[in-house]
């Protein structure tokens, strides 16, 4: 491939953006890294899902491959399971004779499912760009300061940690090391249950309205209980007071998909379409989560769909190729995406059918691709954490 430096004879800094839209290099800044060694088939090869399925074929059984919700059609397509986080770190931990987990997600799940699955396993990430915003908002040096602040001001011997899924793996070694546990959007109200009944106080990680809505809609705290901790302030920006006074201290962190969504949207929708039901995420924001009729995870969305009368009429906010699929498949129901100016994930879109057959082809021909390992002194700790959330009632 020719590159930028080649043609222009310059030496481009390499920003994380630039590194993005070349997808080569790593990105510091990140929990992800760019680089995607070897050539992609084209986009335009007409022979891609046939060359996918081959693949696949001759793989058999040592190839699993795990679809998260978010991805388009043309990976879901090959995924031997779909899933929300939580299902998906669960299937891959309960597939010990798969050689190879090829992850069709994002980075923080990949990790994940690297350290649910034995060290004979390798994990690969179709494209190591695949990251999240959401998670790279708490980096490991920030949580540290954060715990030195809970320290001064008396209280970290009472607070317990409850990070999302949606983290790094350092994150969630972190919380392991503290005696915390991971959640996701389907089970957060029993994590924080459990950690209430370790302790006094929470510190939620990284994604503030899961933390917030769980709290004020689903276990009685009001939002004076809920603090949010500002990483870029010094002390958060909170005082020592402000922090023995709360319950929650929300990491404030957000999705950039369902964060986009705003008290206009249901408005509108509900104006538009008379009689219909607003079901959103719950890392929506607190006023969309209150506005809207239902709130709940990608699973939780989905079978509510599944058991929807004919004839009615749902705006839902979530990720675009999700609500894309629910309104194709259920063509005898009216299914509309919540907010017509929000897009897909484009660190979910990542994945595509190019880059699966880069992956499955690879594999064929003896080399393992974009293989994520967590170190293994992040892995223990961050298996604690996760088995904690594993063991949840
Ligand atoms: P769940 O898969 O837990 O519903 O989370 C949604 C999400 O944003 C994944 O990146
Ligand atoms: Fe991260 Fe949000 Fe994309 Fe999920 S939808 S991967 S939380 S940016």
């Amino acid at each position: 491939m020719t590159t930028t430096t080649e043609t222009y004879g310059v030496d481009p800094s390499p920003t994380p953006l630039a590194l993005l839209l070349l997808g080569r290099e790593a990105d510091p800044a990140s929990e992800r890294g760019v680089e995607c060694p070897g050539d992609l088939p084209a986009a335009s090869d007409p022979d891609l899902v046939a060359r996918a399925r081959a693949a696949k074929e001759q793989l058999g059984d040592r190839v699993f491959i795990l679809g998260h919700h978010y991805q388009r059609d043309e990976v879901i397509e090959f995924a031997d399971v779909t899933g929300d986080s939580f299902k998906l770190a669960r299937d891959a931990a309960a597939r010990p004779e798969a050689e190879y987990i090829v992850f069709c997600g994002v980075h923080f799940m990949a990790e994940s499912a690297d350290i649910l699955t034995s060290d004979a396993q390798q994990v690969v990430l179709p494209d190591l760009a695949a990251g999240c915003s959401m998670a790279d908002m708490a980096t490991a040096e920030q949580v540290a300061e954060c715990w030195d602040v809970l320290t001064d001001a008396g209280i970290a011997d009472v607070t317990v940690p409850v990070s999302y899924m949606n983290s790094s793996a350092d994150i969630k070694a972190f919380t392991g090391k503290h005696g915390g546990t991971i959640c996701t959007s389907s089970n957060a109200k029993r994590a924080l249950e459990w950690a209430f009944e370790q302790g006094q106080k929470v510190l939620f990680l990284p994604d503030q309205h899961l933390g917030r809505n769980t709290a004020v809609l689903e276990m009685g705290f009001s939002l004076d209980d809920c603090v949010l901790y500002n990483p870029h302030k010094p002390n958060g920006g909170l005082t020592a007071e402000q922090l023995r006074n709360a319950k929650m201290i929300l990491w404030r962190g957000h999705c950039s998909v369902h964060g986009r969504f705003n008290l206009d949207s249901v408005n509108e929708v509900r104006e538009r379409i008379p009689g219909v039901t607003v079901l959103v995420h719950p890392e929506c924001k607190h006023e969309v989560v209150t506005a809207a009729d239902m709130v709940g995870s990608t699973e939780y969305i989905i079978k509510a769909l599944d058991a929807a009368e004919p004839g009615s009429k749902w705006a839902i906010g979530t990720e675009l190729n999700l609500v894309r699929r629910l309104a194709k498949a259920h063509p005898d129901k009216e299914v509309v995406f919540l907010d017509r100016a929000v897009c897909f994930c484009s660190t979910m879109n990542r994945i595509d059918l190019p880059h699966l057959v880069w992956a499955l082809e690879s594999l064929v021909e003896g080399r393992v691709p974009n293989v994520i390992t967590v170190d293994p002194e992040t892995e223990k700790y961050a298996k604690a954490a996760l088995d904690r959330m594993l063991a949840l009632p």
